[in-house]
């Protein structure tokens, strides 16, 4: 495996930001598109895929897998599905780089396929847990083989008869609730899912738009049970993948904090289990609205206009965290600049993204002259207008912390520099092109 080289970026002081532009794909929805689309039936159309290099790994471990998927001419991917339980033993090792969504909904996959299959990833997927997975997939009767703590590299070696399961999610994890409900269209029955705190629902939304059968239940508790009626013949059916609303929140909150910014972002996903960053960004102060509410393969979409906006900290309950799991880093950053006090709960699942994110939000607010505390689970950050910035932050394989530091760095009165923006790419491909036209001053930097 080779490995490219670090590419080193600044963010200098910016003045306002101004424009109209489109952020790339949905992730999350990109890689439930290729997937869904190589167990269907017949030719899936989708616009607007997401070319970041994580949803590439999955649309490669699929071909590995069988499924024939290939770019238009204009951009469209056209998948030719293989229909549920068709797709074929790997030759060799899946490599889902870093990709936590792509190696565990596809491990939930091939959990109900009769044939072994290999999966690596790069070194932050390598430590990232397994066993969330591989526990439910194991009840369903495949085996999983993992390195110590559930860790990448590991085989799975899929059930030859799979049984449906009923199962209450431990931690809130879209991944894990997804890979379960995956592996239960190729085992006969009804395979359900029950979440205390809902998570993200492209899985079931898509499934419906293939035409699985999928009903959620609404739970005395506020948590939901979902229903998956095993079996199905998923028929090809076209896509239109909205924006990213993970990726928007970067343009988001640099036009909030530059004074005279004034943005509008086309076509953003609003799903209602995604949106929590936006219901805190209001509370905060945020001049921040959604235009032209429209949906798009089952999927909830508005155009965002946002200006700059003078924030106030809050408190954000725990029960929140699943509606903006992803948005955390670029949150701290945003709070790091408002008045007064933020408190965020229940970030436990910080420890296990891409990186220890919780770890990377303090070292870097701290280096960067901002006051920021860890208290168990709860991150506090006390704002500061004129904060210094003037800080090399570690990107540490994460795609999200080096984004956020860049905004950091755009706000702040001294540059931010940041070790390693080649992990962008993951995500949010052109995101320093986007952001330098919009009236950003990000720039490579090998000092
Ligand atoms: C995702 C679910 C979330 C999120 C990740 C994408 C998905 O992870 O952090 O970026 O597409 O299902 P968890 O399931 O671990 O919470």
């Amino acid at each position: 495996m080779s490995i490219p080289p670090a590419m080193p970026l600044v963010a200098r002081a910016a003045g306002p930001l101004r424009g109209r532009v489109r952020v790339p794909g949905d992730k999350s929805i990109s890689h439930r598109a290729l997937i869904l689309g190589s167990l269907a039936v017949g030719r899936t159309t989708i616009r607007g895929l997401l070319e970041g290099e994580d949803v590439l790994r999955t649309a490669a471990a699929l071909r590995a897998l069988g499924a024939d998927l290939a770019r238009d001419a204009d951009g469209a991917w056209v998948v030719k599905g293989l229909g549920v339980g068709g797709l074929a033993e790997p030759a060799d090792l899946l490599d889902l780089g870093n990709s936590g969504t792509g190696a565990r909904l596809i491990m939930g996959v091939v959990a109900t396929h009769s044939f072994t299959t290999f999966f690596t990833g790069d070194a932050s997927l390598r430590r990232r847990p397994m066993a969330r997975v591989a526990e439910p997939l194991e009840r369903i009767g495949a085996r999983i083989v993992a390195r110590r703590g559930g860790r990448l590299p590991l085989a799975v070696i899929g059930a030859t008869a799979p049984m449906p399961i009923s199962y209450a999610l431990p931690v809130p994890s879209a991944q894990v609730k997804s890979a379960v409900l995956l592996a239960g269209l190729n085992a006969p029955g009804e395979t359900s899912v029950i979440e205390t705190l809902p998570t993200r629902d492209h899985s079931e939304r898509m499934l419906r738009h293939f035409g699985a059968s999928v009903a959620v239940e609404a739970m005395a508790d506020g948590g939901r049970r979902i229903r998956l009626t095993g079996e199905p013949e998923l028929i090809a059916a076209d896509l239109a993948v909205p924006g990213d609303l993970s990726s928007a929140a970067f343009p988001v909150v640099a036009a909030l904090l530059l004074p005279g910014s004034e943005l509008v972002l086309e076509g953003v996903g609003v799903n209602p289990l995604r949106d929590g960053l936006f219901e805190t960004l209001k509370a905060m102060g945020a001049d921040l609205a959604f235009a032209n509410e429209r949906s798009a393969g089952g999927e909830p979409v508005a155009d965002l206009m946002v200006r700059a906006s003078r924030l106030k900290g809050v408190e954000i309950p725990a029960e929140r965290a699943p509606r903006m799991i992803d948005e955390y880093p670029i949150l701290a950053v945003a709070a790091s600049f408002a008045q007064g006090r933020t408190i965020m709960r229940g970030l436990a699942e910080l420890r296990v993204k891409e990186s220890d994110r919780l770890g990377a939000i303090v070292d870097g607010l701290s280096a960067c002259g901002a006051d920021v505390a860890v208290e168990g689970d709860t991150l506090i950050v006390d704002g500061k207008s004129g904060l210094r910035g003037g800080a090399t932050i570690a990107a540490r394989l994460d795609h999200r912390i080096a984004m956020s530091f860049l905004v950091l760095g755009m706000a702040s009165a001294q540059p931010v520099r940041i070790d390693d923006g080649a992990t962008i790419a993951t995500s949010f491909p052109g995101f320093v092109d986007l952001m330098n036209g919009l009236g950003a001053a990000i720039a490579a930097d090998a000092t």
